[in-house]
């Protein structure tokens, strides 16, 4: 395979595919509306095509224009989306569509693709935009590659859980590298070992590549951190990787609720483990990058960055109040 076709391509892990596959010898094209900045404007090994996914003569041009050998589809938010794509891309040599971990409809340790179950989507839910729907849209969107699968389409589905590192817009780890970077104490919920798999987006990005090359089609794989994190490791590995030091405070939910939190206030907490086995990804070749160095380049980046994960903040005098309960037990 030679040449790519990025749906999206300009913000998180669009942006890394396309450093990717421009650093794997792919000729690259993005396919976008253009409403964001393209951090490839000047760069001649990728080429840009305006357009809107959701208008299907837009992706058909798009698709004579770059004639893809693999399509990575970072966009499908709705089944219908893949429903699309997978006739329009039907002749390709590899289709990747970005699902997500939400897809999965059962809590078990860990989540295994073909073994846990996926949500079901209700017909509200197919044409939905709320996050509440998203994990049964992003399900239903992988049903939609099994079924294309079944027909001779090379469509394959990629499951990371959440994604982190340079460039995250969504700001969920900026929160607690704001907090190691300003604060000496840092509240976490619980006693620290709850645990929310996460996957570093350069590996998403590899990850992406490597299912186009040597996925089998109808297939999905998880991507996550060989190395999973509880939060309390989280914070720690990003101390390490500041060169700095944090004393972290646990607080249970009787302290929390003193100062009107609870654990779900905290960003990246989640009371059930949510962990994806990622061995089927592996057996084609892909690894992850080591956590200490994943988080050294997140750390760099959102230094650089005007990132503060504040609209995730739980509101530091609450927490100030937590300490204080803290100390005086
Ligand atoms: N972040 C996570 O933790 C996580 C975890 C699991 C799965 N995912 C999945 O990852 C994907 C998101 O990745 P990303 O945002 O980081 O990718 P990205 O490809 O870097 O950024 C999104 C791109 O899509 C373009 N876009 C948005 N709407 C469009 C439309 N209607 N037509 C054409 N282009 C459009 C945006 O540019 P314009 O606005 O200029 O068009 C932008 O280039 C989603 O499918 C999400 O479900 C994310």
């Amino acid at each position: 395979m030679d040449s790519a076709l990025v749906v999206g391509g300009t913000r998180f892990i669009g942006r890394h595919l396309v450093s990717d596959l421009v650093e794997n010898g792919y000729d690259v094209t993005i396919f976008n509306r253009g409403n964001h900045e393209n951090p490839f404007e000047g760069d001649e090994s990728v080429r840009r095509i305006e357009g809107d996914r959701k208008d299907d003569g837009a992706l058909r041009r798009a698709k004579a224009a770059a004639e893809p050998d693999a399509v990575f589809d970072c966009v499908a938010y709705q089944p219908k989306d893949v429903v699309s794509a997978t006739e329009i891309f039907a002749d390709v040599d590899a289709y990747v569509y970005i699902s997500s971990g939400a897809a999965y409809g059962a809590e078990e340790i860990p989540k295994r693709e073909g073994v846990t179950e996926l949500c079901p989507c209700s017909d509200d839910q197919l044409t939905d935009d709320s996050s509440e729907s998203y994990g049964p849209r992003k399900a239903e969107g992988d049903r939609v590659v099994f079924d294309a699968a079944t027909r001779g389409v090379n469509a394959m589905s990629v499951r990371p859980t959440i994604v982190y590192g340079p460039y995250d817009y969504t700001e969920r780890l900026d929160y607690w590298l704001n907090r190691v970077e300003n604060y000496d104490r840092v509240v976490v919920p619980g006693d620290g070992t709850n645990i929310w798999h996460r996957a570093y987006v350069e590996d998403v990005a590899s990850a992406m590549r490597v299912v186009a090359e040597e996925g089998e089609a109808g297939e999905a794989y998880n991507v996550g951190d060989r190395r999973v994190l509880t939060l309390e490791e989280t914070v720690r590995t990003i101390a390490d990787a500041m060169g700095t030091d944090v004393e972290v405070v646990h607080a249970g939910e009787r302290e929390l609720a003193a100062a009107g939190l609870s654990p779900d206030d905290f960003v990246l907490y989640r009371e059930y483990p949510h962990v994806l086995d990622t061995n089927k990804l592996a057996a084609l070749g892909w690894d992850s990058t080591p956590i200490e160095e994943a988080m050294a380049r997140t750390v760099e980046e959102h230094r650089r960055s005007d990132r503060d994960g504040s609209e995730h903040d739980p509101g530091r005098d609450a927490e100030e109040s937590v300490l204080s309960i803290l100390d005086t037990l």
